[in-house]
């Protein structure tokens, strides 16, 4: 396996700093997709949710990729309306099933909802699922600083990990600050700014990050693409980072980041872009998909 970097999590395992996220792919997509980054691009890990409704194709891609299930990195997420002690019980068989693997090696509450004591008892189940052995490790994603609280205070495990929207224009870094003295590795989504006319709605935006000529600037001088740039300020940050591409070229690109290294004049001057800001929604109002029983 190519020697890509891992963080270590609050289980002591070794998570990949680097994977392809399969948001918006179909089924065949995701099965195509997942097998090339696997089996060519080398890939270490995949990012999916039961949400994206293609785990069947990036469980038929990891196994036509011939890689030993040891040697990939697969996150999945609890779908909004699994939320609940039993229901996430059920959620993670299923999960598995689509992937047809026996755990995970991390499972993520994709997002937070509004309901605090159902978030609660959907932690709580995540716990047994690791118990269970079923995921190696347990996550969050789109947890806002209030959310980690509320598992602190109800004395529950600490997330391995917390997925957050994270991009030059949007670098969190409060909730950063508090993920790193909580020991929570941050995985950023949407790393390069996201899909222009993504699933946001009306508030969705066009991708003005790779565009940005402050990273173009940079890009320049290193002879890279304004992608790799832009995943090499993750990676320099101690981000984990997903990019999506469905394009074999730019999913080549997007993992071939190791042969140069930004200054910190450079990392700086991306950390203070202030555009574009948040793209998605925002975890402490939206509360889409949530159960209503
Ligand atoms: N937890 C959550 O709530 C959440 C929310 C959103 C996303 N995510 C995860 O994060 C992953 C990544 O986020 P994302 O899919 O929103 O967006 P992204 O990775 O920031 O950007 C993807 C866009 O960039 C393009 N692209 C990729 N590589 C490129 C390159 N080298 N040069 C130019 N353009 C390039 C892609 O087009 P092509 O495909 O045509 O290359 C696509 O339009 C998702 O797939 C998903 O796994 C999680």
């Amino acid at each position: 396996m190519t020697a890509f970097p891992t963080i270590t999590l609050n289980t002591g395992a070794a998570m990949p700093a680097i994977g392809l996220g399969v948001w918006q792919l179909s089924e065949e997509e995701a099965a195509s997709t997942v097998r090339f980054a696997l089996e060519t691009a080398r890939y270490p890990m995949i990012d999916t949710a039961a949400g994206y409704e293609n785990e069947r194709g990036v469980g038929r891609g990891i196994a036509e990729s011939g890689r030993a299930v040891d040697d990939v990195f697969v996150v999945t997420k609890l779908n909004n309306p699994d939320h609940g002690y039993d229901r996430a019980l059920r959620a993670i068989d299923r999960s598995l099933d689509n992937l047809r693997l026996e755990a995970v090696d991390l499972f993520l509450i994709h997002w937070p909802l509004l309901d605090d004591a159902r978030l609660v008892d959907t932690w709580r189940a995540f716990e047994q699922i690791k118990a269970d052995g079923k995921a190696k490790a347990i996550g969050v994603s789109n947890f806002e600083v209030r959310h980690l609280q509320l598992l602190q205070d109800a004395g529950l495990t600490t997330p391995a990990v917390n997925q957050i929207e994270l991009h030059p224009g949007f670098p969190q870094l409060e909730l950063r600050a508090v993920a790193a003295e909580l020991g929570i590795v941050v995985t950023s989504w949407s790393p390069l700014g996201g899909t222009s006319g993504s699933g946001w709605g009306p508030a969705s935006k066009p991708n003005t990050v790779l565009t940005d000529p402050v990273i173009g600037a940079i890009a320049a001088t290193h002879g890279a693409s304004p992608a790799q740039v832009v995943i090499r300020w993750h990676l320099q940050n101690g981000l984990v980072v997903i990019p999506k591409s469905t394009s074999e070229a730019r999913i080549l690109e997007n993992i071939d980041v190791f042969d140069f290294t930004l200054s910190d004049v450079e990392l700086a001057s991306i950390t203070a872009l202030t555009s574009p800001g948040r793209i998605g929604a925002d975890p402490l109002l939206a509360n889409f998909g949530a159960p209503t029983s």
